[in-house]
């Protein structure tokens, strides 16, 4: 890397410190990135992207080491990064516990999407930073995603200052591999072929099996195929019944309060947003659902939240977690 790029990488680190958002180079496709660590930086991301809903996103590291502060790890997990990372290659872990890691970037799951891109750049500002960072593809939602630095330029004009890393190698965004279930599951097809993934896992645990026999025994098809991105996801979901649109708290609910004019017989309310600001509320809704979710309370109360902007995304996760 040039020292001019290095000034870059440098210069781009802080930026990201000051909790602003950058585009970033990897070698599938651009990145829209922030500090995995704050749900504020995470819901600007959301915000920016117009993503009508909470989908989780990837938490991209520079380390093994880093990915360990974040994930659960297993044996399958050393077994696929020995062979592609750093790559295109995605892994879904067990949550830890103890994770410095936004619950708005998991959009609440006990699970971390995570991978360590192959690019020089992305991985100078990664060490730069010292902290992972989520960064779903750099392009509003709805558009294709962007394969050089021109591209996300495009989409978010000066608003985004992006890291030109030149144009990304592999152009697809990468394979997304569950590893949650003790035996591997694809949740987005990518670079990296799915029968790769499968020999590599089969290898190490010493369970030989033939990449052939994988249409009728490798562990993957025990699950029907995705039949489009993300169709796998689990949702969160508080435990206690979630009530929407409220005007009134009933005796024994928690309240998830939005706006300044909070219902007076709330006796447990935790509060969105007090100003009403929908990007606030975002970065406080999975951690206030959660606060709340106690069997102590015979549910919860959510106040109506306008379907504006993000409002829209955090509706679509309300009526979700209110179905059951
Ligand atoms: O190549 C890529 O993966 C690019 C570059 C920038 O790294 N990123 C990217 O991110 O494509 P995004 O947000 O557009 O896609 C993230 C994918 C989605 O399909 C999402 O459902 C899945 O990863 N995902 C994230 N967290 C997950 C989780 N905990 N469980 C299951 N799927 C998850
Ligand atoms: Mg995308």
């Amino acid at each position: 890397m040039d020292s001019s790029t290095e000034q870059s990488v440098n210069h781009v680190g802080k930026i990201l410190g000051a909790g602003e958002l950058v585009g970033m180079p990897t070698e599938t496709v651009y990145g829209l990135a922030g500090d995995a660590e704050s749900d504020t930086v995470v819901a600007k991301i959301f915000s920016c992207k117009g993503r009508p809903s909470f989908n989780p996103l990837i938490i991209h590291v520079a380390s093994i080491n880093m990915a360990k502060r974040y994930v659960e790890w297993n044996d399958a997990a050393d077994a696929l990064v020995k062979k592609f990372w750093p790559g295109p290659l995605t892994l879904v872990l067990p949550r830890r516990a103890d994770a410095p890691l936004s619950l708005l970037a998991t959009a609440g799951l006990n699970s971390v999407a995570i991978r360590m891109p192959d690019h020089p750049v992305a991985l100078a500002l990664l060490r730069a930073f010292g902290r992972g960072v989520a960064a779903p593809s750099a392009n509003k939602s709805g558009r294709i995603s962007p394969t050089t630095a021109q591209h996300v330029r495009d989409e978010f004009g000066d608003a985004i200052f992006v890291l030109d890393g030149g144009p990304c190698r592999v152009g697809l965004e990468s394979t997304v591999v569950d590893l949650t279930e003790g035996t591997p599951v694809v949740l987005r097809p990518g670079a990296v072929g799915e029968e790769e993934v499968l020999d590599a896992v089969c290898l190490v645990s010493g369970k030989k099996e033939p990449a052939e026999s994988s249409t009728s025994q490798a562990p993957s098809t025990k699950h029907p195929a995705p039949k489009s991105p993300g169709m796998l996801l689990k949702h969160y979901s508080p435990t206690i019944p979630v009530r929407l649109n409220v005007a009134e708290v009933r005796a024994g609910e928690a309240l998830l309060a939005f706006g300044d004019a909070i219902p007076t017989e709330a006796t447990h309310a935790l509060n969105l947003s007090a100003s009403g600001d929908v990007v606030e509320a975002a970065a406080n809704l999975f951690a206030m659902l959660r606060a709340l979710d106690r069997a102590e309370h015979s549910g919860i109360a959510v106040m109506p939240i306008p379907e504006i902007g993000l409002g829209i995304a955090i509706n679509d996760r309300l009526r979700r977690a209110a179905e059951k």
